[in-house]
This record gives structure tokens, C-alpha cells and sequence, in this order.
């Protein structure tokens, strides 16, 4: 289906005071992470969106290729330059979940949008958007951070290996969706989201949203470390992102994202 993601289409449906308000789109590009990176360094303010049609070299988390096909993807990403230790960054990244659940809740039809720990978005358990939250710190000081969202759309099918674990809109809702309206709505959750976490400088005003839509809570979940997998008993967040987990043994254990995975006891989630 062509549906460009132009300004046009998308700047009617924005409710924002600045994210959004400078916003690049590109039919193709090769990472709009990449394009966040080189448009800071030009100068570009807080807020500035790179959206692209299709990307050549999406990244996903862990060094994995983000799959961007042409027509039926939104990739965005948003650049902010919050006044925040760096160590805090990876808290943008659960925010950021909020605000991409949070838009793609609102045309909710059937199935609930959740959120597995920490930042893929679960329609029926099977993923159907992420995000990658990449930095640059100059002098111990953020630079930038560029956080990017995928979100698969109006794609109809996944190669047989993704087959359990992806889905999009299009297959969960059964009809196109108007990808400039998502961007929009996502634009204007990530406003509101941000500035909620910018309040605290860290996840207390949205813990409750979170865990509400948290797939993994009052779970049993493998923790999966480079060293070994364990299993436990998901709880919630912390107020600064940390998966709350109790141990078989009774222990609680707050289980950092960058060190771990999580997957369900009998498969994705
Ligand atoms: C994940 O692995 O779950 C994160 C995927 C993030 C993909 C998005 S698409 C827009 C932005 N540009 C990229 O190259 N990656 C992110």
C-alpha cells in the first residue's frame, strides 16, 4: 500500500508545543537514528523527528538488523537533549515505551497493546514494534540522545523464522492503517511522556502506566545473563526502570537491562 509520511500528513495531527515541530521525513534512508546523529551535529533542537519510508540499515537492540521494508514500517526516531546524568538515558528508552503503546492503545481493536520488559511492544504476544535508544555524552554531559522507533504496520507476512514472535498492525487489526497519523500520535505521547519523566528525572510519574501494560508482571520469567539463565517471579519496575524480580531461592533482585534478557517460561513472553 503507498502512504508516504510526509510533514503534510503528518504535521495536521500533531498536538505538540516542540516535539515534532522540526520534523525531517525521508522515502528512504539508511538508519533514522544515523540521520538524528549528523542532524544534532548541524545543530538541530531538542525535538527534531527523522521519519523515513524505508531504511537500508535499520538497527535494532543488541547489534541485530531492525528489517525496514519500504511502505509498511514506521521508523521515526526523536532527538532530546535532556539535562540528565548520562546513566539516566537508558530510562528514555521505558518512557519511550509508554509513549509508542500509548498511541498504538488509542485504535485499539481487540487485543490490548502491552509492553515487554524492557521496551518491546506485545500485541497477542508476538512483537510488534521496539526501540533502540543510542547517545552521545561529551565532556560527562549528554550531547544528544536519539531514540528510534519501529513500529511494523500494514506488513502482511514475516519470514517463517519470525513468525511466532513478530506481527503488525495490519495483522492483529485486520485493515491498513494510515501510517502518518500513528507517527503523529506517537510524536504527541513521547511530548507528554517526557515531560513527565523530566518532572522527577526518572520513571515515578509512569511506573503505574507501565506496569499496567506490563506483559512480564506477576509472571514467571528466564532471567538470561552471558553466565546462565535463572528462572524468577516478575513483580513490576523500579522508579528508574530495573526489572523487580524474586529469585526461587526468596530473594528480590532489581535485574539492569543493559546486562539481560527476559523471556517467559515457555517461550517470547
Ligand atoms: C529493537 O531491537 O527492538 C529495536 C528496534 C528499533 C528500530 C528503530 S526503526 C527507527 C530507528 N532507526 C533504526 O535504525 N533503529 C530504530
Amino acid at each position: 500500500m503507498k502512504d508516504p509520511v510526509t510533514e503534510e500528513k503528518i504535521t495536521p495531527f500533531l498536538e505538540t508545543k516542540w516535539a515534532g515541530r522540526h520534523l525531517v521525513c525521508f522515502v528512504e534512508t539508511d538508519s533514522t537514528n544515523v540521520r538524528i546523529r549528523q542532524l544534532s551535529r548541524e545543530g538541530a533542537p531538542h525535538g527534531t523527528v527523522a521519519v523515513a519510508g524505508a531504511q537500508t540499515e535499520g538497527r535494532g537492540r543488541r547489534g541485530r538488523i531492525w528489517q525496514s521494508p519500504p511502505d509498511s514500517g514506521i521508523y521515526m526516531s526523536i532527538l532530546l537533549r535532556p539535562d540528565i546524568d548520562p546513566d539516566r538515558a537508558p530510562m528514555l528508552t521505558l518512557a519511550a515505551a509508554c509513549s509508542t503503546a500509548g498511541a498504538l492503545d488509542r485504535w485499539k481493536k481487540g487485543a490490548s497493546v502491552q509492553i515487554k520488559w524492557p521496551n518491546d511492544i506485545i500485541i497477542n504476544g508476538r512483537k510488534v514494534a521496539g526501540i533502540l535508544t543510542e547517545m552521545n555524552v561529551r565532556g560527562g554531559r549528554i550531547d544528544y540522545v536519539a531514540v528510534g522507533i519501529g513500529i511494523n504496520v500494514n506488513r502482511r507476512e514475516f519470514p517463517e523464522e519470525l513468525q511466532d514472535k513478530a506481527t503488525s498492525l495490519y495483522l492483529e487489526w485486520g485493515c491498513p492503517v494510515q501510517r502518518a497519523y500513528v507517527v503523529a500520535s506517537v510524536i504527541n505521547h513521547l511530548e507528554a511522556d517526557y515531560e513527565t519523566f523530566m518532572k522527577t528525572r526518572d520513571l515515578s510519574g509512569l511506573k503505574e502506566f507501565y506496569e499496567g501494560i506490563l506483559v512480564n508482571k506477576d509472571r514467571d520469567v528466564v532471567i538470561c545473563r552471558e553466565q546462565g539463565s535463572y528462572p524468577a517471579h516478575a513483580l513490576g519496575i523500579t522508579k528508574t526502570g530495573e526489572l523487580l524480580v524474586r529469585r526461587a531461592e526468596g530473594d528480590l533482585e532489581a535485574v539492569f537491562a543493559g546486562e539481560v534478557s527476559v523471556r517467559g517460561v515457555y517461550g517470547y513472553v
